[in-house]
């Protein structure tokens, strides 16, 4: 039943919550911003995708292997890494309503953790595959992340990128370690990889992630929304997400009104153009379709496939 499914997810992730506190003495002399990056995590959707996804096989139910617990606390990791290094790049001075590492520390702290964070997620990965391809998936992946990054860079201040562009940036940024969490779980299940399985961890956390990615946008010019961060950021970067693109595509004067760079201005437009918000929106619940959907045919654990579908759902819900 979903419902057991959902008390061990909540097992498994209190073990992962444990085993991200055992890295602490990995990454002195940064323990204490290490402790506070913990104490403050979200709901660690990419750790449970690790865990559900090596419970989407023929064995599940009993108690997972420590291996899985471990290579979801590293996946964890690499998101931890990017984050910090992201708050430097972005010049964020908070997330989750608390000061980001490099406000309290300085760059140069926030950039030494981020890289030990990242060093000790590849040495736990390397400690822990089953074969090669795996750490070539793992370390693909990065490369993927950071290409998404720069991607997004390249692209700022433009007011020509496409929508085609903006999927590019995102798919790598954040889409691609949806994906690797949930290709980690099945590889880390103990029983050789069913191809089919392996198509709908892509396809799932693919999916996924793009929605993750969009809804992150959308709510940068949700006033109204308590996300824990500092709004109208990606429009003050020169970032133009979703909601602006659409507008692009629509409207040749808005182009000229965003190169004005008047923040102000912009949410103005979207107020009076509710329709591109609302087409983000139907964007972000497409993805989740199509995570969905993935799920439908797949040779997986019943009760996981609830669980994942149940996932899909809150989130449209919360759009
Ligand atoms: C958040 O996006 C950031 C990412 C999804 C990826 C950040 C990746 C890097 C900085 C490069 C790679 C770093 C390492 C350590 C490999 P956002 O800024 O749109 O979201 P936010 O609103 O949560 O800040
Ligand atoms: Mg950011
Ligand atoms: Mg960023």
């Amino acid at each position: 039943m979903a419902e057991g499914q959902e008390l061990l997810l909540r097992k498994d992730l209190e073990r992962v919550v444990d085993r991200l506190h055992q890295e602490r003495t990995h990454v002195a002399p940064y323990q204490e911003d290490y402790r506070r990056l913990l104490d403050n995590h979200g709901k660690m959707i990419r750790a449970a995708m690790v865990v559900l996804f090596a419970r989407a096989g023929a064995r599940n139910g009993g108690r997972l292997d420590d291996t899985v617990i471990t290579g979801a606390a590293a996946i964890e990791m690499l998101h931890l890494a990017t984050l910090v290094h992201d708050d430097v790049l972005d010049n964020a001075p908070i997330r989750r309503n608390k000061p980001t590492v490099h406000t309290i520390r300085g760059n140069k702290a926030a950039i030494y953790l981020g890289d030990l964070i990242l060093s000790r997620y590849m040495e736990i990965m390397a400690s822990i595959a089953p074969d090669t391809a795996f750490i070539r998936e793992q370390a693909g992946t990065v490369c993927e992340i950071v290409g998404g990054e720069l991607y997004q860079e390249s692209d700022r201040h433009h007011t020509h990128i496409t929508i085609d562009d903006y999927d590019r940036a995102i798919s790598g940024k954040t889409a691609a370690l949806f994906r690797l969490a949930c290709l980690t779980g099945i590889r880390l299940d103990g029983q050789p990889t069913d191809p089919a399985l392996e198509q709908t961890a892509r396809d799932f956390g693919g999916n996924l992630g793009m929605a993750f990615q969009i809804i992150d946008d959308i709510n940068d010019f949700d006033l109204d929304r308590d996300t824990g961060k500092p709004k109208l950021e990606d429009i003050r970067d020169g970032i133009y997400t979703l909601p602006v693109l659409l507008g692009f595509q629509e409207d040749e004067d808005f182009r000229t009104l965003v190169q004005q760079d008047d923040p102000d201005r912009v949410i103005d437009y979207l107020k009076a153009h509710p329709q591109l918000m609302e087409g983000s929106r139907q964007t972000a619940k497409d993805y989740l379709q199509r995570a969905a959907d993935s799920l439908k045919d797949s040779p997986m654990n019943k009760d996981v496939r609830s669980l994942l579908q149940r996932i899909t759902v809150k989130l449209t819900a919360q759009i």
